[in-house]
Order: structure tokens, then sequence, then C-alpha cells
């Protein structure tokens, strides 16, 4: 798939601000704050910053909503897991992150995990919601440019012992140097069709 066109369509906290229901399928991206979601994004879309990123974790309380191609959605999910955030926000994020996962909406979620760290258990707590609110996900893991195809190896493996995956529902991604972009569009055309 060819990104030609994409635009920011609103933010949004409760599901009566999602966009209107238009049966397009959702591309959401979900993961810890400062995993790189708002910055694969603006990979995918090639560019810069249409999806707001920082170096601050813990930026985006906001469901940010993208339209791609005039048919497709991608949504920047806020992130969890910034012990700095205070606690009537975390609280918030569950009621947030809880709504817009039982919302009627044809939508697909990538979870976003840092290939250099071992997930933590708010990860596995995500992991566990997808599952029981029965989603269709896939795991990406990002910022593949930090380590060397020797320590990637090592590191599948000590993540393994906390997760088990089949190797061919993830993907490898890197926004800085826009490694695994094309395979990741390609299979969201795919999804597109289906
Ligand atoms: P929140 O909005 O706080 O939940 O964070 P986020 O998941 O949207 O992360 P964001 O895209 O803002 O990226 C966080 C930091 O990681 C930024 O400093 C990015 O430049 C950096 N980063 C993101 N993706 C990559 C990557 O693929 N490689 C490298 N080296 N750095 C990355
Ligand atoms: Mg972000």
């Amino acid at each position: 798939m060819e990104i030609k066109k994409a635009e920011f369509i609103k933010s949004a906290v409760y599901a009566n601000e999602y966009p209107k229901f238009n049966n397009f399928t959702e591309f959401s991206f979900i993961g810890r704050s400062n995993v790189g979601k708002s910055s694969l994004i603006n990979s995918l879309t090639k560019r810069k910053n249409l999806a707001r990123t920082s170096k601050t974790p813990g930026r985006t309380q906001l469901i940010n909503y993208f339209l791609i191609n005039d048919k497709i959605h991608f949504v920047d999910l806020p992130g969890y897991g910034f012990a700095k955030v205070p606690q009537a926000v975390k609280k918030n994020w569950g009621k947030i992150i809880e709504d817009y996962l039982t919302s009627d909406r044809k939508k697909i979620v990538f979870l976003l995990l840092d290939l250099r760290r071992i997930p933590s258990n708010e990860d596995m707590e995500m992991l566990k919601w997808l599952e029981h609110f029965e989603i269709e996900y896939y795991i990406i893991f990002t910022k593949s440019d930090k380590l060397s195809n020797n320590e990637k190896f090592k590191q599948l493996k000590e993540i393994k012992k906390k997760l088990v995956f089949d190797n061919e529902d993830v993907f490898f991604y890197s926004s800085l140097k826009n490694t695994g972009r094309e395979e990741l569009l390609k299979f969201i055309e795919e999804k597109t069709q289906n």
C-alpha cells in the first residue's frame, strides 16, 4: 500500500467523541509511553510531524485519529506505564482504553513493545485485555535499530521467556530507519481488503 494522503481528523477521549461511524477499518497503536507509537505513525505516513512525538513520556493523553487514503483510520492511543503520571490520570487511562477496546468498530490493534526491554507487567496486562475482549492484535517490536542482529536474537530469546507468540505474527520496526515499513504497509493493505 502506498500512503498518498494522511490527515489528522480529531482527538477524542471517550466513545461519543470518536469520528462518526463509517465502517472504515481502524489500525490502532498501543503500548507503553515512549515505545514509539507516534513515531511509527509518522514513519508509515512519511510525515515528520503528523503525530506528535516527544522525548518526555506520557505526552499523548488523548486518542488521536488519522485518516489514511480516505479509507482507513490510524489511531494513536495514549501510552501506559509512565511512573510520573498522577494516579488520577492512570485511572482515567484505564477508562479511556476500555471504552476504546469495547467500542463497536472494526479494529485491528498493534501492540508495540520495545525490543530492548523485557515486557513489563503492564504490557502483559494489556495483552490479557486484548485477548479478553477478543480483539485481533499483532505485536510490533520497536526501535530495532538500537540492536545488532546478534543482540536482537538474544533479546528475543529473553522476551520469549515471558511472552508466547508465533514468529509469523510479529513485526520488527525502526522508525528511525524505516525498517519494516514496506512489510507492515503490505500487511495493512491485506487486512483492509478483508
Ligand atoms: P507517548 O505518546 O508518550 O505514549 O510515546 P510514544 O509511544 O508515542 O513515543 P514517541 O513516538 O513519541 O517516541 C518516543 C521517543 O523514542 C522519541 O524520542 C523518539 O525519537 C524515539 N523513537 C521512536 N521510535 C524510534 C526508533 O525506531 N528508533 C529510535 N532509535 N528511536 C525511536
Ligand atoms: Mg505518542
